[in-house]
């Protein structure tokens, strides 16, 4: 195993300034997307958005990595026919690739999921490098309800999670291991917290039996925050307190870092909770705190870009921005103020 490939680039990956975008919806999710802003999800029109992403002019000063889905790896740029994954990589930005098969319903388990993949994961993983992929994303769902999350549940998505992560490593892939809890329902940020810890610390419990070596992998946690139909929503402080609490009791020093997903909080709460993380905690952390947003990096692209070319430098201007406040965010130097002198 190169560990020492796998330091740096996990390293790379979280380094202060800089974040990661999850560009990788599957065909189906993209189409949810696509929907929300009348566009059909053709080939082409997928193709065409990632470019614009991709594209954006000086988006490196503030990305690290990009999450890819299995055909957006194979896409190229529109402009010059240039592989995605080298384009990016000719930007400095590492190409990454989802490679979990979606979470399905548990068997025995009511309401509770399981990510599925790893048949023939050995495999792909090794085209996927070929292909240029030098991390990869494996995302595990616990839902929070009556009864819910069964210990059932959190074990079996902490053991695919760490044997995802070791066959990555094998592959000289940096795995980046994504357990979600999700904002989902009306519980409060307490129960959001002990279901957190309780499925982190499971899931360094099967990393370690699994032998990974922690420095050359990424967390990609949720934030301890209050479900989304509670009736008190906790706010910014307690969500950064909260969170880092959490990931102080659960995340060993050798993790280089943790990047948060955005799970369906808006724009602006992902990258001030963020900023607040940093800015009132980041001297007492062993490892870094940044992004790996998929929803809050890119909605106001989407929305702007409306599948119609004569937008693409709007929604590129759109994207460049919230990519630029969440880099301030992961060192403490975002302020909401900047989000109106923007508009
Ligand atoms: P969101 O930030 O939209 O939650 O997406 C991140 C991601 O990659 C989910 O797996």
């Amino acid at each position: 195993m190169n560990y020492e490939q796998l330091k740096t680039n996990a390293s790379k990956m979280v380094a202060k300034g800089k974040g990661i975008l999850a560009a990788d919806e599957s065909t189906p999710t993209c189409g949810k997307r696509f929907d929300s802003i009348g566009v059909e999800s053709t080939e082409l029109n997928r193709n065409t958005y990632r470019d614009l992403l991709f594209t954006t002019e000086r988006m490196e000063e503030f990305i690290s990595g990009v999450i890819l889905y299995d055909e957006t790896l194979r896409q190229s740029t529109l402009d010059d026919n240039t592989p995605f994954a080298d384009y990016l990589k000719s930007k400095g930005v590492i190409p990454g690739i989802k490679v979990d098969m979606g979470a399905k319903p548990l068997a025995l388990h009511s309401g509770e999921k399981v990510t599925e993949g790893l048949d023939g994961l050995r495999d792909r993983l090794q085209e996927y490098y070929k292909l240029g992929a030098r991390f990869a994303k494996w995302r595990a769902v616990i839902t929070i309800g009556e009864d819910i999350p069964t210990d059932a549940c959190i074990s079996v998505n902490a053991h695919a999670l760490a044997r995802y992560a070791a066959l990555c490593q094998e592959a000289g892939i940096v795995p980046i291991v994504e357990p979600e809890v999700l904002m989902d329902g009306d519980h409060s940020i307490d129960t959001c917290h002990s279901v957190s810890e309780k499925t982190f610390r499971q899931v360094f419990a099967d990393l370690d039996t699994q032998n990974i070596y922690l420095e050359g992998m990424v967390l990609k946690p949720n934030m301890v925050v209050s479900g989304m139909d509670c009736s008190h929503q906790a706010g910014v402080e307690e969500v950064a307190d909260r969170t880092v609490e959490c990931l102080k009791a659960t995340v060993p020093s050798e993790v280089p870092g943790c990047a948060f997903l955005s799970g369906g909080q808006s724009n602006e709460d992902a990258t001030a909770h963020l900023n607040m993380m940093n800015a009132k905690h980041s001297s007492s952390l062993d490892w870094n705190l940044t992004f790996s947003y998929g929803r809050a990096l890119q909605a106001s692209a989407l929305t702007a870009w409306g599948g119609r070319d004569e937008n693409i430098p709007a929604a590129q201007d759109a994207f460049y921005q919230r990519a630029k406040f969440n880099s301030l965010a992961t060192t403490g130097t975002y302020s909401e103020e900047l989000e109106v002198e923007m508009v």
